[in-house]
């Protein structure tokens, strides 16, 4: 059984009163849910007040992305080490954003995703397609190139907790939601690639304007195992809303 996540990615949004705020209203409303995984990725400034509300708390702390060096000359980065120093167990790699204005490919993303292991930081990693190959039939063609690229050399044995997000560009922050037999079909087709041993119990989460009116029918999906939210994480009543499907 693959227990399901339910993940916010708070982006670029929220100082820091507002996300002490934000973890503090919460905390109460989902305490008692334990059936499902509940993470929380804001911006790196607010990570270590964060830990302070949440890290004792069924709620867990991740990044929204990270460098591969440990530590260097590489201003304006942040490293797996710091990540954990400030509580992280889980960190963001290859969202779309960061493939489309900050020049992220398959390749950085695969040394992401090994700095994440080896500093045992769970990657969430984003694979998914634009519009236009949505449209020109190339979707299971990008997603299988992102999905090889990214998992390129990681062995089965470090495969434990990886995190894999379908998120159709197209959809995020549209307001248009990938059906749930849209989205399935790829979770199906993503979970084939992976290997054999691990395919079973990997977690595929879906993201693209999830919202409370649409999370049970993509829950319902037998390959969909949570969501990765933007715009619905950012409030507290619609994300208690999506913990609690
Ligand atoms: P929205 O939920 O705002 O569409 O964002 C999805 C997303 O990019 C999560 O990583």
């Amino acid at each position: 059984m693959r227990k399901p996540i339910m993940a916010g990615n708070w982006k670029m949004f929220k100082t820091e009163a507002e996300a002490v705020d934000f973890a503090k209203k919460i905390k109460p409303l989902v305490a008692d849910v334990h059936d499902r995984i509940i993470i929380i990725c804001p911006p790196y400034p607010v990570l270590s007040k964060m830990c302070d509300e949440l890290c004792n708390s069924n709620i867990a702390l991740g990044a929204e992305n990270l460098f591969w060096e440990d530590e260097g000359a590489f201003t304006g980065e942040v490293s797996g080490p710091m990540l954990k120093a400030v509580g992280c167990t889980y960190v963001i790699i290859g969202h779309s954003e960061r493939r489309q204005y900050f020049g992220e490919t398959d390749e950085t993303v695969n040394k992401r995703i090994k700095a994440a292991l080896k500093h045992n930081l769970y990657p969430i990693v984003c694979v998914g397609e634009k519009l236009e190959e949505r449209e020109n039939g190339s979707t299971f063609n990008v997603v299988e190139t992102q999905i090889k690229g990214a998992f390129k050399d990681i062995s089965v044995e470090q495969w434990d907790n990886i995190v894999i997000a379908y998120e159709p560009v197209w959809a995020i922050g549209t307001g248009k939601t990938a059906t749930p037999e849209q989205a399935q079909e790829v979770h199906a087709f993503i979970r084939k690639l992976l290997p054999e041993e691990v395919a079973e119990g990997t977690r595929i989460l879906y993201g693209g304007s999830v919202k409370p009116a649409n999370v049970k029918e993509l829950m319902a999906q037998p390959d969909i195992d949570g969501g990765l939210v933007g715009g619905a994480s950012l409030k507290v009543d619609s994300f208690v809303e999506l913990v609690k499907y």
